[in-house]
């Protein structure tokens, strides 16, 4: 699987699974785009993946802002010479059940998962098209297939990747362009601390609890669903499009609680 010659813009690339997605596509050979809204954490992470001897490059931008994801596809293009994978990875959540939601969490949950999202994607498909196509593959959730208790918007949010998705694949399927999610289920990193820590006990507890949860029986490292990203986005999966692939240890497979 080689991405020598391709440009891969990934974004919420500063830490966590965006971070996994860097890399792996780096290895392969591509030239990417990281970003974030952490200056300094993106740059260690470009930093980083020099010094393997990829061709990276960090611009910082906060989605949310008014015309910013058009902004950071048109940097992309213009300091790395194109655009040929896009990885909507950036995203966000707020532990709270529907009356609990504030009006500014639910708003700022759908400005960074769902309309960035589709911003950047439109942003990519309109140089994409005109320039031999390319791979979107967004980062949706398990939580996305599924409800969770206490999850309101990050749960509609990640339905409307799932719809952005198919959607997107179908508009542009004959354009050379192919657009995947990927539903993560439980991957340790920060966001699934901030998760356990509002539970309140102890972190280490919370995880091995967690992790009992799983078929598999624990959680997943970040670069495990790189893998799997970096598969959707290579010429090895050619013929897959509009399609969402869980990367959850066996949790969607379930009906209930694993025993
Ligand atoms: N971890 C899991 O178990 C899990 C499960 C299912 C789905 N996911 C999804 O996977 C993706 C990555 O999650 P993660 O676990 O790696 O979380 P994380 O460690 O919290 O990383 C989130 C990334 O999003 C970026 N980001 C957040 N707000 C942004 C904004 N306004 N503008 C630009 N970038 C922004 C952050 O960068 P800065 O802080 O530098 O802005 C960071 O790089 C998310 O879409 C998440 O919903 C995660």
């Amino acid at each position: 699987m080689s991405f020598q010659g391709k440009v891969a813009l990934v974004t919420g690339s500063t830490t966590g699974i965006g971070e996994a997605c860097a890399r792996a596509l780096a290895e392969a050979g591509a030239a990417v785009m990281i970003s974030g809204r952490h200056a300094a954490r993106g740059e260690a992470v470009v930093t980083s993946l020099r010094a393997s001897g990829a061709h990276a490059e960090f611009t910082r931008a906060d989605l949310r802002e008014d015309g910013a994801p058009d902004r950071l596809v048109a940097d992309t293009v213009r300091r790395l010479g194109g655009l040929h994978v896009l990885v909507n990875n950036a995203g966000i959540l707020y532990t709270a059940n529907g009356p609990d939601t504030t009006d500014a969490q639910w708003l700022d949950t759908f400005a960074v998962n769902v309309n960035a999202l589709f911003y950047m994607s439109r942003a990519a498909v309109t140089h994409m098209r005109t320039h031999g196509g390319g791979a979107i593959v967004n980062i949706a959730s398990e939580w996305g297939l599924n409800g969770e208790p206490n999850h309101v918007a990050y749960c509609a949010s990640k339905g409307a990747v799932v719809q952005i998705t198919r959607c997107m694949a179908l508009d542009h399927a004959r354009e050379g362009i192919r657009v995947n999610a990927v539903c993560p289920g439980e991957i340790h990193t920060q966001m699934v601390d901030d998760i356990l820590a509002a539970k309140g006990g102890d972190l280490q507890a919370n995880l091995r609890d967690l992790a009992a949860g799983i078929p598999m029986r624990r959680l997943a490292a970040p670069a495990e669903v790189a893998a799997c990203v970096r598969f959707l986005a290579s010429a090895e999966a050619s013929y897959v499009t509009g399609a969402t692939l869980t990367v959850d240890g066996g949790n969607d497979a379930t009906a209930g609680p694993y025993p």
